[in-house]
């Protein structure tokens, strides 16, 4: 393992344009983010490409679907101050590196990967026997590696993708990283150091190689950290020499596992789109009051009389994602004792989902009546993203031979 990416702390990820969405998006990314935004240098991009994939034989719902996902990102608070927002196709340096990574990943490499299968079977209906489906995680890892990204935010289901990025840069580190003179460069970046760190940089490098001293491997990378007079690319040799490789041109991401959301629909099921179970962010409140109605109780507790049992309630869910311990409490002894009917115990979840939204709303409706200001922020982000998209494929062309001056 590399630290070189966590150190720089940049933070990368997207989701695949599925239109407005709801509050499992919310409690499940979408918060996380905006945290994440306050303390990291956050790339946060729309994933048409990856889109395509599944949706090549109707790409007319996308464009729609981006907009709204990007309103909805905004309006949950995603900061275009603090991260960079922007839509995977306008930054074609993205499918160059795909394109490249291609050329080292062997084949069985994304065969394994366990969401290839998974979803052939799961979307029968579709034929995804695609080249493109099967570089699905390829185009992910070029996602995240064309920024160096040091922490990926994902659920369970991703990790495998990011473990794939992990390998590929690996393999990419080892077979391009290895400069003829990789030796005389390396050390000539130590004495560029100055005399105090080479001295240091030398110590712990030998500690590390000879004696597998792994404090003292962290002591060099920190002092590396530090350093204010070498370049990006000494650097990058000084980090692959400490460990005995070649220069470190795609450092490997982590991933950053989002906690689980336990965020429940209408039904008690998870909330998912497919399971027609989801309250939408953008729901007018008294839809959202309505479906929180209407949602299914306890089926013993027929009769207001019969006391009934939170733990097979999905307003009970509810309750444990918006309530505190005061009105759990109520909760608990009132529905086992029959002393609250199901609609006073819905009341206090109604009014908390509708106290969350209100923000949202309201910010989502100040983004639709600036469809521009919308457009103006994802260029801005684009135009960011691009830059250090770009100087990733200057070093990685340079790295595979193939600029021709
Ligand atoms: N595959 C991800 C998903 O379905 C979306 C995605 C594409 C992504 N590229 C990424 C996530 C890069 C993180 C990093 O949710
Ligand atoms: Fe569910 Fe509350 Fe009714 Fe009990 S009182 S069944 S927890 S809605």
């Amino acid at each position: 393992m590399n630290s070189v990416a966590t150190q720089h702390a940049r933070v990368l990820s997207g989701m695949r344009p599925t239109g407005r969405l709801h509050l499992g998006h919310y409690h499940g990314v979408l918060k996380n983010w905006v945290e994440l935004q306050h303390e990291y240098d956050c790339y946060f991009f729309v994933a048409d490409w990856h889109a395509l994939t599944t949706h090549y034989d109707d790409p007319s719902i996308i464009p729609g679907s981006v907009w709204d996902m990007v309103i909805d990102w905004l309006a949950a608070g995603v900061n275009h101050g603090e991260s960079r927002v922007f839509i995977q196709s306008q930054v074609p340096e993205h499918a160059e590196l795909h394109l490249l990574l291609s050329m080292i990943t062997p084949l069985g490499w994304l065969e394994r990967v366990p969401s290839y299968k998974d979803q052939q079977e799961k979307l029968k209906e579709k034929d995804l026997a695609t080249y493109g489906f099967l570089g699905y995680p390829l185009l992910q890892s070029a996602d995240i590696l064309i920024y160096k990204a040091g922490l990926v935010p994902v659920g369970e289901d991703q990790v495998a993708h990011v473990e794939l990025t992990r390998e590929v840069a690996r393999r990419f580190n080892h077979i391009y990283g290895r400069e003829a003179n990789f030796e005389e460069m390396a050390e000539a970046a130590v004495k560029k150091m100055g005399k105090k760190s080479a001295k240091l940089y030398t110590r712990y490098r030998k500690a590390y190689q000879e004696q597998g001293d792994s404090e003292a491997l962290e002591a060099a990378r920190a002092l590396l950290e530090t350093q204010q007079n070498i370049t990006v690319n000494d650097r990058e040799r000084l980090f692959g020499y400490l460990e005995g490789g070649g220069r470190i041109i795609l450092p490997e991401p982590q991933p950053l596992l989002t906690k689980a959301s336990r965020m429940p629909g209408l039904d008690g099921q998870k909330m998912s789109k497919s399971y027609g179970n989801t309250i939408a962010l953008r729901d007018d409140p008294e839809v959202v009051e309505n479906a929180l109605r209407r949602m299914p109780t306890d089926t013993n507790r027929v009769r207001r009389n019969d006391p009934g049992d939170p733990a097979r309630c999905p307003v009970w869910q509810f309750h444990e994602v918006y309530s505190g311990d005061d009105v759990r409490e109520w909760v608990q002894n009132g529905c086992k004792s029959a002393g609250i009917g199901c609609i006073e115990c819905k009341q206090p979840v109604i009014d908390a989902v509708l106290r969350e939204l209100a923000p949202i709303q309201e910010r989502a409706r100040e983004f639709e009546a600036q469809p521009e200001l919308v457009r103006n922020i994802i260029a801005e982000g684009t135009e960011a993203a691009r830059d250090v998209a770009q100087e990733t494929m200057a070093e990685v062309r340079h790295a595979m031979s193939l600029l021709y001056r």
